[in-house]
């Protein structure tokens, strides 16, 4: 049996989780700031930061006595590294690395994009075990990216497709801005969409071409932006509830048409795939779960609702597993934390 601490704060969650063997989670708590940033209608780097420090050592003792452990039965400690908010991810990797010293154990560094992937798996119970998942493709669907992989074991990521622009998260919460909901606005979307009828309101297709793997949102946006704007002209007021819910639910549906397409056609170039994992924020859509699960072949694995936004358990399972592979050596301390990708000194995971 194999205990992991994870550490969370690259953004405005400051989380921690205890998770046995990669997959069994014995506490997870997560520290949500969205209150805070509320009023400011994103989330402000500064504040951030300094409610991690705030926070941070509580509720990394509370994780440990919820799981029932104390620092010496735990095994390894993994935290994020990056991709995120600088200050904010350096006082998670600084708390990670005095942690480590202070009781003599193993840190592994992890990537918070990839170790989203795991929330797919975390709790999940699959005859077979990892050999009937890996290979997989997978996709990260959340505020900062969208991300579809081709994963030849728990720690083989090769990225296939990208956003060349928004992000499908960033996408729905300018869209819900635009309609007057607060950040985040992805389930406000979602919640009137589901009153809404997709048919009644003309949306254009974007990255048509086939033969295209990357995912783009800002002609989305666009597209919104001139719609509700011209509407509300029309109108001469405001729009009304039952037209926005129209038009939500054609928003949500070309965004997640969208990414069943890539997804299809990516997966079609691997037929080995045995499994698609989808996680992120994002990831908890309903209707995106329905049309993934009815137009890919592939059997899909979508994480546990608290599994899908940013989260401890993720990290701690994405670290189980690179520590496994051998491929870091976890008494190295030398490493920095980064905040978006082509700036990290030194990181293979
Ligand atoms: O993974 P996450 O918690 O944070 C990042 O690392 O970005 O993802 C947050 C994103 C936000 O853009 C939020 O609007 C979106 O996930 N989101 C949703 C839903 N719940 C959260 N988007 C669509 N439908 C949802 N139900
Ligand atoms: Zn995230």
């Amino acid at each position: 049996m194999t205990l992991i601490l994870g550490i969370e704060s690259s953004c405005d969650e400051t989380a921690a989780a205890v998770v046995e063997d990669g997959r069994r989670v014995l506490s997870s708590i997560v520290a949500s700031q969205t209150d805070m940033h509320m009023r400011f209608g994103g989330v402000v780097p500064e504040i951030a930061a300094r409610q991690h420090l705030r926070v941070i050592d509580p509720l990394i003792q509370d994780t440990l006595r919820e799981a029932g452990v104390t620092m010496d039965q735990i095994d390894a400690i993994a935290v994020t590294q990056g991709p995120g908010l600088i200050g904010a991810i350096l006082v998670g990797v600084s708390y990670a690395k005095a942690l480590a010293l202070t009781y003599g154990k193993p840190l592994v560094p992890v990537d918070h994009v990839r170790a989203h992937v795991h929330g797919a798996l975390l709790g999940v119970d699959v005859p077979g075990g990892l050999d009937a998942i890996f290979p997989c493709m997978a996709m990260v669907v959340s505020g900062g990216h969208s991300n579809l992989y081709f994963m030849a074991s728990p720690v083989d990521y090769e990225l296939m497709a990208h956003s060349v622009d928004d992000a499908c998260g960033e996408c729905f919460d300018k869209v819900a801005k635009l309609m007057g909901f607060p950040y985040p606005g992805g389930p406000a979307i979602e919640k009137l969409a589901r009153s809404g009828n997709a048919a009644n309101v003309r949306m254009p297709r974007m990255v048509g071409q086939k033969s295209k793997l990357m995912f783009s949102y800002a002609g989305l946006k666009t597209h919104m932006v001139n719609l509700w704007r011209q509407r509300a002209r029309e109108i001469g007021g405001p729009v009304p509830e039952s037209e926005m819910a129209d038009m939500c639910a054609a928003f949500q549906d070309e965004a997640f048409e969208q990414l069943t397409r890539k997804i299809s056609v990516a997966a079609a170039s691997r037929p080995e795939s045995r499994s698609l994992l989808v996680a992120g924020g994002v990831a908890a859509n309903g209707r995106m779960r329905e049309m993934i699960a009815e137009r890919i072949r592939l059997k899909p694995y979508f994480p546990h609702p608290r599994f899908c936004a940013d989260n401890g358990a993720m990290i701690a399972s994405y670290g189980y597993h690179i520590w496994r592979s051998g491929r870091v050596d976890p008494t190295d301390l030398g490493w920095d934390a980064y905040s978006r990708y082509g700036f990290q000194a030194s990181s293979a995971t």
